[in-house]
């Protein structure tokens, strides 16, 4: 089957992008992993015909927004966000009206027709760059709640939460992490920034997926306790085989970050099932979002 893949991916001119919490496997067949800025940016750079992309829909639905000359497929299109269905385009809209058209800014992980209205997209690793950039005192921040509350205390704009957030990273609780860090007391606790306020200020360090990895292989310890889904796992044992990483919850497990299967690849490379579009207005639009942030 890897051949298989492998060999399709030859004849296709195709990249396989896979996010770092996606199975060992898939991750093991892709040409890149990453984080979500790290694999927007290689899908508007690339220069393959075929993008396959290993991750959630709004992750393929970016690489079109970005790349619309190529052809994008999700292998499995059952694969969402549930956080990106927390906010849609109407209800955003008559928000910032109501709040006197202040700038938004909206976390990638949201539908192109979200982003279509927003002023300039962010991801967990350039949040706080992106809100120091905006020229305004007052933001409004979709959909995660708690990635806005971590860049409104890092940074020195007032900003409106919108009700969003990640099903698996609101669930960790400072008694999780008091538990794990009492049976690993060794480990530095690293926290993604969609886990909730109480939970970052407990953090020695608070990044993104690919951040934790960077920080763990510049860190003398050789201990970590992670904040995270616990897909990331895999990569960053992989990367550091010698030292040792501890799930902060096992409840942390993203069920549709695991949909995609080898066989899933295969199909898709083979048939160019999964075909991701935008139509070509709310593309356009969605587009100055995203553009803004990559060249920041
Ligand atoms: P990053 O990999 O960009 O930190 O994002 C985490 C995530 O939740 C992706 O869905
Ligand atoms: Fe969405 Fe959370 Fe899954 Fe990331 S981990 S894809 S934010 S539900």
């Amino acid at each position: 089957m890897k051949d298989r893949i492998r060999q399709l991916a030859k004849e296709k001119n195709a990249i396989i992008l896979a996010h770092n919490y996606q199975p060992p496997e898939i991750q093991d067949i892709a040409d890149l992993c990453g984080d979500s800025l790290e694999l927007s940016i290689k899908a508007s750079k690339t220069k393959a015909d075929l993008i396959v992309f290993c991750g959630v829909h709004f992750m393929a639905e970016t690489a079109f927004i970005l790349s619309p000359e190529k052809t994008v497929l999700l292998p499995n299109t059952d694969a969402g966000c549930p956080m990106a269905d927390m906010v849609e385009p109407i209800a955003l809209t008559a928000r910032k009206k109501e709040l006197g058209n202040i700038p938004v800014v909206t976390y990638v992980n949201s539908s192109a027709a979200v982003k279509a209205v927003s002023d300039i997209c962010c991801t967990s690793a350039n949040v706080i760059k992106v809100v120091s950039s905006i020229n305004a005192d007052e933001i409004l921040m979709t959909p995660d709640r708690n990635l806005a509350q971590y860049a409104a205390a890092n940074t020195s704009k007032k900003i409106y939460l919108w009700d969003g957030y990640c099903p698996f990273h609101n669930t960790l609780s400072e008694q999780d992490v008091h538990q794990a860090r009492k049976e690993h007391p060794e480990a530095l606790f690293i926290a993604h920034p969609e886990c909730p306020p109480e939970v970052l200020a407990l953090a020695d360090s608070i990044q993104s997926t690919s951040g934790m990895i960077k920080f763990a292989g510049e860190s003398d310890r050789n201990s970590f306790i992670l904040g995270t889904e616990t897909g990331l796992l895999y990569p960053i044992s992989k990367a550091y085989p010698n030292k040792k990483f501890y799930p902060a919850s096992e409840k942390m497990y993203c069920t549709d970050m695991k949909k995609i299967t080898l066989n899933n690849l295969a199909d898709s490379l083979e048939n160019l099932t999964g075909k991701i579009t935008v139509p070509e207005d709310i593309r356009k639009a969605a587009l100055g979002s995203v553009q803004k942030m990559i060249n920041l």
